[in-house]
């Protein structure tokens, strides 16, 4: 069992970084291996307890259909007053995604081990950069999945419980595009992508045990699928310089094709042009604010172990 070093700080977590894994991070699919899965914070009782105390404006309940249904059969859900235990009882035998968005960052249990994560990231990658990061766990059912999507940060998924296999395709047409970014980043569309069923032969697929994380390079469109057990995972979303930097060439060529009719070409995230457009991008953001495009947030079934999806319908 691991735990806490003498003076109270969680010793390493990160356990194996190749050197394959060193040179390829950020720009390839990598794997690592760490040792979260062996703590006590990863016990059923610990994240029941965790779920109890997290607040709920951070937590999202959720589930959703199949492949063919894609990203809007996501629906929102209540938990009822289901104890932490209860509701993981229902997440191992339903179909239920439970988020607790920052729970690595704002929770005092947790929080020790996203600083050491954070930490051994850094160490094992000299050069390694973050300017903002958003961590949070996610606990779902072995037949859970999640649908392609780009996110605009970096992410690293470090596995914990339960078997589950990501799906990463090129980070290019058609699975994604400029232009798909560019309106993600202008909000005029969630991080959802169209999906082709054939499109599974051009990617690259991990699947992820217990002990194992992963990463690939920015905007790569991925998707998850559970393969079995309740799945415990950690995403961390990280902002780095590089990330900036791209997001603001993507975002002010996206101002330039929206306000000025103009038809930006180069996509390049380096050179002084480059840092030109993110100026000129931030300064954007700060004449023109948008409006996010929020995940649906209307709550239509209540959480209820006794069904075999692991929740019921709330009556209309
Ligand atoms: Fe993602």
């Amino acid at each position: 069992m691991n735990g806490t070093g003498e003076t109270g700080k969680p010793e390493k977590i990160v356990t194996e970084w190749s050197s394959d894994a060193r040179s390829g991070f950020r720009k390839k699919v990598v794997v690592g291996r760490h040792d979260l899965h062996q703590r006590p914070e990863f016990s059923d009782e610990a994240l029941a307890a965790l779920i109890e105390r997290h607040p709920r404006d951070l937590t999202d309940f959720c589930t959703m259909g199949d492949l063919t249904d894609g990203a809007d059969s996501w629906r929102a859900g209540d938990p009822g007053d289901l104890s932490g235990l209860e509701l993981l009882e229902a997440v191992r035998a339903g179909k239920l995604w439970i988020n607790l968005r920052e729970a690595m960052m704002v929770d005092a249990v947790y929080r020790p081990l996203f600083d050491r994560m954070l930490a051994d990231m850094k160490a094992n990658n000299p050069g390694y950069r973050v300017l903002n990061v958003e961590s949070g766990i996610l606990i779902s059912s072995p037949t859970a999945q999640v649908f392609i999507h780009s996110d605009v940060s970096e992410t690293i998924l470090w596995h914990v419980c339960g078997k589950k296999r990501i799906r990463i395709y090129p980070t290019a047409a058609p699975y994604v595009t400029d232009r798909h970014m560019e309106a993600i980043l202008h909000k005029e569309q969630t991080e959802d992508l169209p999906f082709e069923p054939a499109w599974d032969n051009e990617c690259e697929a991990v699947d992820l045990e217990p002990g194992m994380f992963t990463s690939w390079p920015l905007h790569g469109p991925h998707r998850v699928q559970n393969l079995s057990g309740m799945n415990v995972s950690i995403t961390m979303e990280l902002v780095t310089p590089e990330s900036m930097l791209k997001n603001g060439v993507l975002h002010a060529n996206g101002v330039l094709r929206r306000r000025f009719g103009m038809d930006p070409k180069s996509t390049a995230a380096s050179g002084p042009g480059a840092y030109l457009k993110l100026a000129f991008s931030k300064m954007a953001k700060k004449l023109w604010r948008h409006s996010k495009p929020l995940p649906k947030s209307e709550t239509t079934f209540e959480i209820d172990g006794a069904s075999p999806t692991g929740f019921r319908d709330k009556a209309a």
